[in-house]
């Protein structure tokens, strides 16, 4: 029997208000947060930073292995974002705009660049109590996690969420600008061919407009908590 604890996955489109929710539900359940977002954040901007060829298919492997990476946990650990050590460089308030946001919906796309986080963001899930948070870790990286969520909501919705969020941490935001970039990075995200964006055919779908991230938290662990009170998987 293995003694593994419970995986939790949680993916869903940009703006969702998967952080704040998956932050929220580590947070009461005591697993690990795993952003993997974040590492696709990192490995854009250590791509666009020694300015690589994405089309050279050979040189790809090679640069990412030189890669070191580090996730930090966050200063806050109910709403702080998870922080990035890149070769030693920390690098996470150059990950957290929304031009880094584009870049790594386009590096996420190649497939030396999900290999290798793929593999990573596994380790991390080895021995359970994790949260996973992302696009695909219901559907390619923990497909055999006990509890999937997918949550879901307008782009209008989640535009509107990015740009108070922005403004709460004192960033400018424009609503058509970011509403724009949404509605690109779905479109990237959902009709690539590698891991694309989608519920996996056995998550618990969420629509997140209209309601608070609160009560999705709320929605979230009672399905948890019911099973792991009754010693379910
Ligand atoms: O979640 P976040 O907005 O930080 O993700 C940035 C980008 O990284 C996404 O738009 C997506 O293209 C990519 N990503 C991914 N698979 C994941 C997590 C993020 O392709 N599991």
């Amino acid at each position: 029997m293995s003694e593994r604890q419970p995986i939790i996955t949680i993916d869903g489109p940009a703006g969702v208000g998967k952080s704040t929710v998956s932050r929220r539900i580590a947070a009461v359940t005591g697993f690990l947060y795993l952003d993997t977002g974040a590492m696709y954040r990192a490995v854009g901007l250590f791509l666009e930073r020694n300015r690589i060829d994405l089309s050279d298919e050979e040189a790809l492997p090679r640069v990412l292995a030189q890669l070191q990476l580090e996730l930090l946990p966050p200063g806050d650990l109910v709403d702080g974002d998870v922080g990035v050590r890149l070769n030693g460089e920390d690098v996470s308030a150059a990950l957290r705009t929304p031009e880094m946001a584009m870049v790594a919906s386009k590096v996420s796309a190649l497939a030396p660049v999900r290999a290798m986080l793929t593999a990573r963001q596994r380790q991390y899930g080895q021995k359970g109590g994790i949260v996973a948070e992302g696009r695909d870790t219901g559907t390619v990286v923990f497909p055999q996690a006990e509890y999937k969520f997918f949550l879901d909501a307008t782009a209008e919705i989640r535009a509107a969420r990015r740009v108070e969020q922005l403004h709460r941490s004192g960033k400018q935001a424009d609503y058509e600008e970011i509403l724009k970039m949404t509605v690109v990075r779905d479109r990237n995200d959902r009709e690539r061919t590698l891991a694309p964006l989608r519920p996996a055919d056995d998550a618990c779908c969420i629509d997140t407009g209209g309601v608070s991230l609160q009560e999705v938290v709320g929605k979230i662990l009672t399905v948890v908590e019911g099973r792991l009170f009754r010693g379910e998987k």
